[in-house]
């Protein structure tokens, strides 16, 4: 039998309307234009409205997906989505998009690995394609992240927005995916955690300390030594340089994280996907809705080899190396 391969066939996004940008925040905590944007890239987010939620857009990605992919939500037999703000505690929110799209019968759960999320979910799809399981399916990575930030404290509330990007793989005879390299550490909980969940911290009262927790600077620094790793190792997975990597689609967290890891692979930001400036942090939504910006804007072509890297909390860290 020869080998079988995941490939993307298209991709999609969504965004919440409403943008808040720098100057906005200015008004409500003690901060800069200035500030945010030279310790983070960031100039703008996007905010989901009241009601909108973590499936709504990831229904949203997931359609687009589909329609430019030319694939019916019928023929899917897999929806794996990432996503660290659910809809509800259960059903998952890949059950409930699985349903809105009309996908029903098919496989269909959420990965919870922080920022990793997509990544993740992205590595399992791979799994499944490989193995002969699954043939057609539906990768997303989406949420409301702002949902669950602290808006009086200036550390945490510039960093985050919401919004999904989504990705319809089939299984063909060619790369496709290489690889995909999936690792955790939870021994640094206490850097990056939201304290609250159903069986620690959960009471009656709406919103009662559902907040991020996270120690930027630790984190910053884990996450730059860590990525450096990661990128080595995909490399050799892959039994590829750099020099093979037309384009780096990183976790879009921090600029300068970033540009870390763009030095680690001698690539010059022009071969770097940057949407940080537009989106913020999005958790598992960053790594998709950078893709679907590079390949909508024309940047990824068909044949390049792209390098997919995420970091968030657990600690999660996750890559992908694959042909588009
Ligand atoms: O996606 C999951 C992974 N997450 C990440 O990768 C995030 C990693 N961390 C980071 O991106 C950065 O550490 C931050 C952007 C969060 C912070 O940047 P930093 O350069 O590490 O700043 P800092 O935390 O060391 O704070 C420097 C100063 C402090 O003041 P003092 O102590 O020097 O007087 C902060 O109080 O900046 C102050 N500060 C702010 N000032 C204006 C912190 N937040 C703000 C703010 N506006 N929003």
């Amino acid at each position: 039998m020869p080998p079988i391969y995941a490939r993307i066939i298209a991709t999609g996004s969504a965004l919440p309307e409403r943008v808040v940008t720098n100057a906005d925040l200015e008004k409500i905590v003690d901060t800069t234009d200035e500030w945010i944007h030279s310790r983070t890239g960031i100039r703008q987010r996007h905010i989901a409205a009241d009601g909108e939620t973590t499936g709504d857009l990831a229904l949203q990605a997931a359609k687009n997906a589909l329609e430019a992919a030319g694939v019916k939500a019928s023929e899917l037999d897999l929806i794996v989505l990432g996503t660290t703000t659910p809809d509800l505690i259960f059903p998952s929110t890949a059950c409930l998009v699985q349903h809105r799209l009309g996908a029903n019968g098919c496989a269909a759960f959420d990965v919870n690995a922080a920022c990793s999320g997509f990544v993740y979910a992205l590595g399992i799809a791979d799994k499944f394609i490989r193995s002969g399981q699954s043939k057609k399916v539906l990768v997303i990575g989406a949420e409301t992240l702002t949902r669950m930030v602290d808006w009086t404290e200036r550390e945490s509330c510039v960093l985050f927005g919401d919004g999904a990007g989504a990705v319809v793989l089939e299984a063909c005879d060619e790369p496709g995916i290489y690889t995909t390299c999936l690792h955790a550490d939870g021994g640094h909980k206490d850097l990056l955690y939201n304290p609250v969940g159903v069986s620690v911290g959960f009471t009656d009262e709406p919103n009662h300390g559902v907040r991020i927790r996270m120690s930027g600077r630790e984190v910053f620094k884990v996450a730059v030594k860590t990525l450096d790793s990661l990128v080595e190792e995909t490399l050799q997975a892959a039994g590829m340089q750099e020099s093979d990597i037309d384009w780096l689609i990183p976790h879009q967290a921090n600029l300068r994280i970033i540009e870390a890891t763009a030095k680690r692979l001698k690539m010059s930001m022009d071969r770097v996907i940057v949407t940080v400036d537009k989106h913020a942090n999005t958790s598992s939504g960053s790594v998709p809705l950078a893709l679907d910006y590079a390949v909508r804007s024309g940047k990824v072509q068909r044949g390049q080899n792209l390098l997919l890297e995420a970091f968030g909390g657990g600690f999660t860290w996750a890559s992908a190396l694959l042909r588009y």
